[in-house]
């Protein structure tokens, strides 16, 4: 039994946990709807991930050539491997245009064309006409979209009236079998613990590239959301399914986004041959991510890499010339710049396939609720809990997410996710009661860990833990890498129970947060590699050496996997939607080989 910890108490229509791109637009809309709304967040919100997205959000606004929606919504389902819900693109593709125009009005600083309309770039995957053409679909604010976007909805979110809890670490959902009713969080600057009871609770927690030795993504992308989803006993899906962008900067892993090769950048290899042009002989440059990672990744294997130890590819953009780098992408030339120490208008950057993005989650609906399965094994709503973002799956990603859709789902499934709570909640309704035993669980927890007395530094388990998820559950798997990496990681479960920590305090104390949030990434890491290993085929991100066919006949279906207390997984699986919210099933061709 935990010591007695004071609990401050609050009180709301619903609660946000997450201050990126999907929950700051959540808070929006419920504010607007005069829903009373807190939003808690581990960092300040215009330090969330979102503020290092570059690229841009698609929408088919035919602002620089001719679009429409079903081409987006195409591109996308193709994009996924046949592994994305069909509703759910449909709705994300159409509802794409009127988020931009929103955004727009809310005052984000688009870059802009001579005749004023948005500027739109091209981008990995996104065509005219069925794959025919290439799209300008990408809408950008020169490289920093994602920084933009912050900003705006930020400023929203405080003329609304969104009531703030900065540097507040969300440590569990409250949750009983009736369904969540809240969350218990740690004022990190203050020492206090505190009490969130609100109808719903939006998680918006972002993704688990942490998991991984080398990622895109901020250190505070560890996972917190899918952590606590599977401590309170709720599934998540398809978690095999993990990014990895071809150009993060070798050596750093800092992102140079997709739209550098959108506006004419491209790949070579030690021969100076731009390589692309034999794996993907249309898209080139632009093809998917999972494609051109995977090539590059051969590249290297075959020795065709480039520096000293053959280790990665460089990326040309000194043709582009210094209007457009000035213009267009002058964020990732400075990035150059400083983690790579090249001026990339003379010379190549060195780059390599870094994670970059989680495709798998928390399952929900298009509405944003979060789903489990029914005694009958049919997918039903967890009773106040939703999901938003990249710790959500919804699944407008299936098994690979095309650039640039990942701000389009913050902002499509965020506004999605206000105005189901709109239309199902009654405002300032009476919250029940804090059943007996529930609290008590996430304080043991905190507790145990606040002054867990072993050996093991948590940093020491952690590197453990990425290294392996580099190395064994990569570009490329097979059954053999994925065995080893279960096996290792079944051991830093074990060796958790010997954690030490070092700070006992409760202000500031970076130890134990990182110690919650390595256990978050752990859950992370179980449930991917037991969703690779269990997948016995090869689609989208998800490249399997010893199985390198997508088979459509055993794995065209969505993975549940729960994890137990013991840090053992239960997997089930379900089927994936066909069926668009307008027009009929469509038909799935075969995969071309890409490798
Ligand atoms: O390359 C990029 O700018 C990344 C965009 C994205 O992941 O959507």
């Amino acid at each position: 039994m935990a010591r007695a910890y004071p609990l401050v108490e609050h009180e709301y229509d619903v609660l946000v946990i997450g201050a990126g791109g999907s929950g700051l637009r959540a808070c929006v809309g419920l504010a607007e709807a005069g829903l009373k709304t807190a939003c808690l967040t581990k960092v300040f919100p215009t330090r969330s991930h979102t503020v290092a997205a570059q690229g841009g959000i698609s929408a088919a606004l035919g602002n620089m050539g001719e679009d429409h929606w079903s081409w987006h919504m195409y591109d996308t389902v193709k994009g996924s491997d046949w592994l994305g819900d069909q509703d759910a693109i449909e709705y994300m593709c159409r509802e794409a245009i009127p988020s931009v125009i929103e955004l727009e009005h809310y005052g984000l600083p688009f870059s802009r064309l001579e005749n004023g309309k948005i500027f739109q770039r091209a981008f990995g995957g996104m065509t005219t006409r069925f794959g025919e053409g290439t799209a300008q679909r990408t809408c950008a604010a020169a490289d920093r979209t994602g920084h933009a976007m912050l900003h705006t909805l930020y400023q929203q979110a405080i003329k609304h009236g969104v009531e703030f809890a900065v540097e507040y670490y969300a440590i569990d959902l409250l949750a009983d079998p009736e369904g969540v009713f809240g969350a218990l969080a740690w004022d990190l600057s203050q020492g206090t613990l505190h009490l969130f009871r609100a109808q719903t609770t939006i998680l918006a927690t972002g993704g688990y590239g942490r998991a991984y030795f080398s990622c895109t993504s901020a250190h505070t992308c560890t996972g917190d959301g899918n952590g606590m989803v599977a401590r309170a006993g709720y599934p998540l899906q398809d978690m095999e399914f993990v990014q990895f962008h071809p150009t993060g900067i070798y050596g750093a892993g800092c992102l140079i986004t997709e739209g550098a090769r959108g506006e004419g950048g491209y790949l070579t290899n030690a021969q100076g041959e731009r390589f692309m042009e034999r794996y993907a002989p249309h898209a080139k440059d632009l093809a998917s991510r999972d494609v051109v990672s995977r090539a590059i990744t051969i590249e290297i294997r075959e020795g065709h890499g480039v520096g000293p130890r053959r280790d990665h590819v460089d990326l040309h953009l000194e043709h582009l010339g210094a209007d457009i780098l000035h213009h267009h992408l002058p964020g990732i030339t400075e990035t150059a710049r400083i983690f790579a120490g090249v001026d990339a208008s003379r010379e190549p950057i060195p780059v390599l396939p870094t994670v970059h993005y989680n495709m798998g989650g928390i399952p929900t609906d298009l509405h944003a609720q979060a789903l489990t399965l029914d005694a009958q094994g049919q997918p039903t709503p967890v009773p106040g809990l939703m999901a938003v973002g990249e710790t959500a799956c919804v699944s407008v990603h299936g098994a690979n997410r095309l650039g640039s859709n990942s701000l389009l789902d913050l902002m499509v499934f965020g506004r999605a996710a206000a105005l189901h709570c709109q239309n199902t909640l009654v405002r300032e309704h009476r919250l029940r009661p804090v059943p007996g035993g529930v609290v008590d669980r996430v304080l043991d927890r905190f507790d145990r860990l606040r002054h867990a007395a072993g050996s093991e530094p948590t940093a020491h388990l952690r590197e453990r833990m990425q290294k392996t998820m580099q190395n064994e559950a990569s570009v490329f798997r097979t059954g053999d890498t994925l065995n080893q990496a279960r096996k290792a990681l079944g051991e830093i479960w074990e060796a958790s129970a010997d954690l030490r920590i070092q700070d006992h305090s409760l202000i500031w104390n970076s130890d134990l947060a990182e110690t919650l949030e390595f256990e978050n990434l752990l859950a992370c890491a179980l449930t991917t590699v037991t969703g690779a290993l269990m997948r016995t085929e090869s689609r989208g991100s998800h490249a399997r050496e010893d199985f390198p066919d997508r088979d459509d006949l055993h794995w065209l279906k969505h993975s549940l996997i729960w994890l137990d207390g013991a840090g053992q997984t239960r997997v089930a699986y379900r089927p994936v939607n066909l069926k668009p919210l307008t027009g009929e099933v469509t038909s799935i061709p075969p995969k071309p080989r890409v490798y």
